[in-house]
């Protein structure tokens, strides 16, 4: 029997099955050890407590578990749904093999494929569009850019959310090349389709979204114009200047120093890709977060952290 969505079970109702392995802390109360766990499927997470006497040895034996086995009730804690732990084991893999934990997107990968490969063809450019060919043209990298998420929890945190916000951030890119008359559409839709590649080795797509060592390490503008340089490197002739206003765009595109850029952008295109950038992924964050918790109930979400406020929700219900 499938198991059921975490988010869909009810609260007081005792389950068993098989989650990823979120978080794992352990804490004291009253001189007890006890556990606090965070686990998660494709529906979302839960934080949940283990109690159990022997809560220091299983907190040694799911030390570096991916996915765990539990027994446990849907309990309530300040007003939050949280599991209350009976039994947690490490799972081994051959018994999670057929279950995804990762959360799904909207857009089919098909769909996903062809508006990058619908994209890329509108640069004319001879030297860009070898670039983008280069890049995107190797299976292995296309593969995994497609199913790659844009954000580990805010932004594009699903299946396929690196591609969505990328076609995204290259149509509002298109519009505004259209819209100011200096402004070098090839250049700027290339480094649109560019920008965040990084992210394809900057988190890591297991059982649940994590950063990688690298990525942690270096960060997607780093590693992505690092990918960029080699690309070019194995195209003749290619210009320099158009390589470092290349590597410019990528390396400003979170617009600021304190965001993680190297530098703030220094050209049109780099201001326009940085502003699309950053509306596409404030503008998916609040639609998530609007939908999710839409059927809450209340007038406003709750406390949406990156963000420091509430997002307010009536006005996206139907009218009685
Ligand atoms: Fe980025
Ligand atoms: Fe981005």
């Amino acid at each position: 029997m499938p198991q059921k969505p975490l988010l869909e079970i009810a609260l007081g109702e005792a389950f068993t099955g098989f989650y990823a392995l979120r978080a794992r802390e352990k804490r004291e109360y009253d001189g007890k050890p006890f556990l606090i766990i965070e686990i998660g499927d494709s529906s979302g997470r839960l934080k949940g407590t283990y109690w159990g006497d022997d809560a220091e040895k299983i907190f040694e034996s799911i030390q570096d578990a991916e996915v765990v086995k539990l027994q446990a009730t849907i309990g309530e804690y300040k007003n939050e749904k949280e599991v209350k732990i009976n039994r947690i084991r490490a799972a081994k893999p051959d018994e999670y093999a057929g279950l995804n934990f990762l959360p799904k997107g909207k857009v089919p990968k098909e769909k996903l494929a062809a508006g990058i490969r619908e994209k890329i063809a509108t640069v004319a450019d001879p030297f860009l569009s070898k670039l983008l060919k280069e890049i995107f043209g190797a299976p292995a990298f296309f593969e995994s850019f497609i199913i790659a998420p844009a954000g580990k929890l805010w932004h594009g945190a699903y299946i396929g959310g690196l591609a969505e916000h990328t076609i995204n951030v290259t149509r509002i890119c298109e519009l505004a090349a259209e819209m100011f008359e200096l402004c070098r559409r090839d250049l700027l839709i290339t480094a649109a389709l560019l920008h965040d590649i990084g992210k394809v080795e900057e988190i890591e797509s297991r059982a649940h979204y994590d950063y990688s060592i690298r990525g942690r390490l270096l960060g997607h503008i780093v590693i992505g114009e690092r990918i960029i340089v080699a690309a070019i490197s194995k195209i003749e002739d290619f210009p320099k200047s158009l390589a470092d206003e290349l590597s410019h765009m990528i390396l400003s595109h979170h617009g600021e120093p304190s965001m993680g850029s190297a530098i703030y952008p220094k050209t049109l295109e780099g201001a326009i890709l940085h502003h699309a950038d950053w509306l596409e992924s404030q503008a998916n964050a609040f639609s998530h977060v609007i939908e999710k918790e839409l059927p809450d109930g209340g007038h406003f979400s709750g406390w949406v952290r990156p963000v420091g406020r509430f997002l307010y929700l009536d006005g996206y219900r139907d009218e009685e």
